[in-house]
């Protein structure tokens, strides 16, 4: 099985005394690299995930059935549950060990003897070995296989026509935001108005590549609807008014609503899975 370990160094600070704590370590497993072939883009579809999907709702079926003292229909959804239970061990190999059989063996007997009370406690055990392979593995196979992968995309520049990695667009939009920022307090109205377009211009580069991943533009909407229109005329009015009250809390209110809001999902998506594939 192949391991990595990743450190994350924290510093721990006891309140009220000013000395770093103990390093920390957290180590983080990586799956099977088998497990692949069950996601996009090697599989059409994200056929692991749904086997989990399917798993949940027969264990909640055989659970509901066994409190409603149906062994009839609790022992086909066990059924299923074997079935979908025994195929993570087909797909992924190296994950045989994390199975635990026979508690399904024992669920299936005691349901066909109408032993509910033992079917139940085969079935509580069974959503344990469950929870013990999540704890490990589900929010890193979650990001290696579903988060979107940002560091292939590239950005089209409506000026120069020209490709540009996506890491390069942002920084490109800080030193704009920045620029706008510095020109303005610095009273050069010029340059500040000059850089705004310019980053209005680079932003909304950025919305027409939402659509390659997204299927509408609900998402290019969310950032540049009618909040984005109200805080472009503000930021407009403030640079040509000298209004610095109006300029600083549009440019923060940009910065949140536009460069935020992504970031929550994507950027910090993008940061970890990152740090788990390289
Ligand atoms: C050998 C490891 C393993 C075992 C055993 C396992 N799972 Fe999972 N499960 C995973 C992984 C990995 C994920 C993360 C998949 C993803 O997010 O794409 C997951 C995710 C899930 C999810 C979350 C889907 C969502 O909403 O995102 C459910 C529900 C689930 N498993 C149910 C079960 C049940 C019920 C069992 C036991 C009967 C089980 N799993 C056994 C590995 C396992
Ligand atoms: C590389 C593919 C990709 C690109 C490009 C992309 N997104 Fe997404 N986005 C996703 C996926 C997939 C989700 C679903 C949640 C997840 O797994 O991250 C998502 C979710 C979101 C969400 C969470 C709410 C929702 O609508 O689902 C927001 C907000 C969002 N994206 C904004 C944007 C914006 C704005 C852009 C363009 C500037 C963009 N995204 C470009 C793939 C992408
Ligand atoms: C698609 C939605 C999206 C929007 C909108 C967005 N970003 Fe980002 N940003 C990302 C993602 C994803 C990353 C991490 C990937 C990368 O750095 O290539 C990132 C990373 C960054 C980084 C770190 C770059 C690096 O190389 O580490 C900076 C700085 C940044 N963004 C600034 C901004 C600013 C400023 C804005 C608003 C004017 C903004 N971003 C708007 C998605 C977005």
């Amino acid at each position: 099985m192949s391991r990595i370990a990743l450190a994350f160094v924290l510093l721990f600070f006891l309140p009220g005394v000013s000395r770093a704590g103990p390093e920390t370590e957290l180590a983080l497993k990586l799956p099977p690299t088998s497990l692949a072939k069950w996601y996009k883009p090697a599989n059409k579809r994200q056929v692991w995930l749904h086997t989990m999907f399917s798993l949940r709702r027969e264990y909640q079926a055989v659970s509901e059935y066994i409190l409603l003292e149906d062994a009839k229909r609790a022992l086909k959804w066990a059924k299923r549950l074997d079935k979908h239970y025994r195929s993570i061990a087909e797909m992924v190999p190296g994950w045989r060990d994390e199975l635990e059989i026979q508690l399904l063996e024992a669920l299936l007997a005691a349901l066909e003897k109408d032993k509910l009370d033992v079917a139940g406690e085969q079935a509580r055990k069974l959503v344990k070995s469950c929870r013990s392979c999540h704890r490990e593995y589900q929010a890193v196979v979650a990001l290696m296989y579903r988060a979107p992968d940002f560091s292939k995309m590239t950005v089209e520049d409506s000026e120069t026509l020209e490709e540009e990695a996506f890491d390069k667009v942002m920084e490109r939009l800080t030193t704009l935001l920045n620029r706008v920022k510095i020109a303005f307090e610095d009273g050069r109205k010029a340059v500040a108005r000059e850089s705004l377009e310019a980053l209005h211009r680079r932003l909304e580069d950025l919305a027409g590549g939402c659509e390659q991943c997204h299927r509408d533009d609900s998402a290019s909407r969310l950032l540049f609807g009618k909040d984005y229109q109200r805080i472009s005329a503000e930021l407009a009015e403030g640079i040509a008014q000298a209004d610095v009250a109006k300029t600083g809390g549009a440019m923060g209110e940009l910065a949140v609503s536009v460069c935020a809001r992504c970031h929550a999902i994507h950027r910090i998506q993008s940061d970890m899975r990152e740090l788990i594939t390289e």
